[in-house]
């Protein structure tokens, strides 16, 4: 028997292919592209994820004759994106994803409404998908016309794969129409965003059967027996379930496109005055709680974007002896930032410049602020009770080691680095699948990894970076444009 985890990531799909005891067998990706028509709009169109899909499927069927005895699929997905659909289940516009901001105007009125906060447990940002619908309702009423269904990303992979409409609790949490604290849709949430409950899925927990794969599908890529398709997760949830941060004290600092600090709770502690999210995990009657900042790894690819350099190559060329502060600063706020500002018209900017200001100095720049960036998330979770002794480290950002010691030092906590290459969302999907396919404990089968090794902070350098972050901090308001 295997189980298959998919992640529906920002940049690209991976699925990763386990045995019943969750152990990695291989992994494939196919990338596709995020589209800005407008400063502060960001869409996917939701065919690419098919092709990627049916992409890394072919691969692991040709790949790991295993792939013939998978019996669970769970997905996980980028949050927050609104899929819309017509009566027939066709998509009527491109994904609005998370990092979206083009609804702020609408956020900041739905979250000053009565009983928003009190029963989503979150403000609402500009990036959660009750915010774009009253949008879409305003500049494309034709199509707002015609919604019969919003999915989530990951529940859209859920139809595609099972037919059914359903959605998990970590995913729709994130929707601003849900009791965070009840795991219900809720009707007052619902009336404010001028929804209905039949335009929205049917809830499962995300270690529970949503469904079975379509027939179709099953005979195409050569699965005899019935697979279950779980209820899945929104990307962090299952970030946390593929490394086992399940209880108080257990969390992880992610360095993907979004920059995410998460901590797991023992009960539902909602506090949006910090700006932090609250969520339900995707296991039944547990919560957690993040800061995410907007522009994490996407700052490091702009710059080697408009430099025509690799992110590696840029981190590379700094060595691998941590440097002090550099004297050049760098704000993250490319896409605008949620915690702990919440301000979608932040922008980014570049200070300290001189004439002898190399690449190296803007690269080690933008990295620090980033860094900082995340050390304000860890205060802001702080501030909400959450405990975090270590983190583990996770995300694409985490293959630079000058990177890791870095952040170590920033935010003054252990770095712990699993070992061997799979852990993250796509374990976790998978491990979810497994759960709902066999019905095992949720407590054995979401344990930490084994840690290859831990990045301690360099406490030489820690009051230098005290300092550097406190200037970081005074830089904010920072320049700001809405258009
Ligand atoms: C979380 C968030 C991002 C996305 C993309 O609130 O918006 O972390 O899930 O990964």
């Amino acid at each position: 028997m295997s189980y298959l985890g998919l992640d529906l990531g920002t940049s690209g799909l991976r699925a990763l292919l386990v045995t019943e005891d969750g152990a990695p067998i291989g992994a494939t990706e196919r990338h596709y592209e995020v589209a800005h028509p407008h400063t502060g709009w960001s869409e996917q169109n939701p065919a690419d994820w098919i092709v990627a899909l049916e992409g890394v499927i072919d691969e692991l069927r040709q790949r790991y004759p295993e792939f013939a005895q998978v019996k669970g699929i769970g997905v996980a997905g980028h949050m927050h994106g609104a899929t819309l659909l017509d009566r027939e289940g066709t998509v009527l516009r491109p994904c609005i994803l998370w990092n979206d901001t083009r609804a702020h105007e609408e956020a900041a009125a739905l979250d000053a409404t009565n009983d928003v906060q009190a029963l989503s447990g979150n403000i609402v940002f500009p990036g959660f998908t009750a915010p774009k619908l009253l949008w879409v309702q305003k500049n494309e009423p034709e199509i707002f016309a015609k919604v019969a269904k919003v999915l989530l990303p990951a529940a859209y992979l859920n139809f595609y794969l099972s037919g059914r409409y359903v959605a998990d609790m970590s995913d729709s949490a994130g929707t601003s129409w849900l009791d965070t604290g009840a795991r219900d849709w809720s009707a007052r949430l619902l009336e404010a965003g001028q929804m209905r409950r039949d335009q929205m899925p049917d809830l499962v927990e995300g270690s529970a059967p949503a469904g079975t794969l379509r027939g179709d599908l099953a005979s195409r890529w050569g699965l005899s027996e019935a697979v279950t398709v779980a209820g899945g997760a929104g990307d962090n949830a299952a970030a946390a379930c593929g490394i086992g941060a399940m209880v108080e004290g257990q969390g992880f600092v992610s360095l993907g496109t979004s920059g995410v600090l998460l901590a797991a709770r023992d009960g539902y502690h909602p506090d949006s005055a910090s700006v932090v999210h609250t969520f339900c995990h995707a296991v039944p009657e547990r919560w957690y709680q993040m800061g995410v900042m907007l522009s994490a790894t996407d700052s490091l690819n702009w710059l080697a974007r408009i430099t025509g350099q690799s992110p590696a190559a840029l981190t590379a060329s700094l060595g691998d002896e941590l440097r002090p502060p550099s004297a050049v600063k760098f704000l993250p706020y490319l896409s605008g930032e949620r915690t702990p500002h919440n301000d979608a018209g932040a922008r980014g900017s570049f200070t300290g410049l001189s004439a002898g200001t190399t690449q190296a100095d803007m690269t080690q720049a933008v990295i620090e602020g980033v860094s900082f960036g995340l050390r304000d998330n860890l205060e802001a979770l702080r501030g909400t009770g959450a405990r975090l002794d270590a983190l583990t480290a996770i995300g694409g950002g985490t293959a630079s080691d000058y990177w890791l010691k870095l952040l170590a030092t920033v935010l003054g906590v252990p770095l712990h680095l699993p070992k061997g290459g799979e852990f993250g969302a796509a374990l976790g999907a998978a491990r979810l699948a497994l759960v709902a396919d066999s019905g095992a404990a949720v407590n054995a089968v979401m344990t930490p990894p084994e840690i290859g090794s831990v990045i301690m902070p360099e406490e030489a350098l820690r009051p230098a970076f005290e300092d550097a972050y406190a200037e970081f901090r005074a830089a904010f308001p920072v320049i700001r444009s809405i258009s």
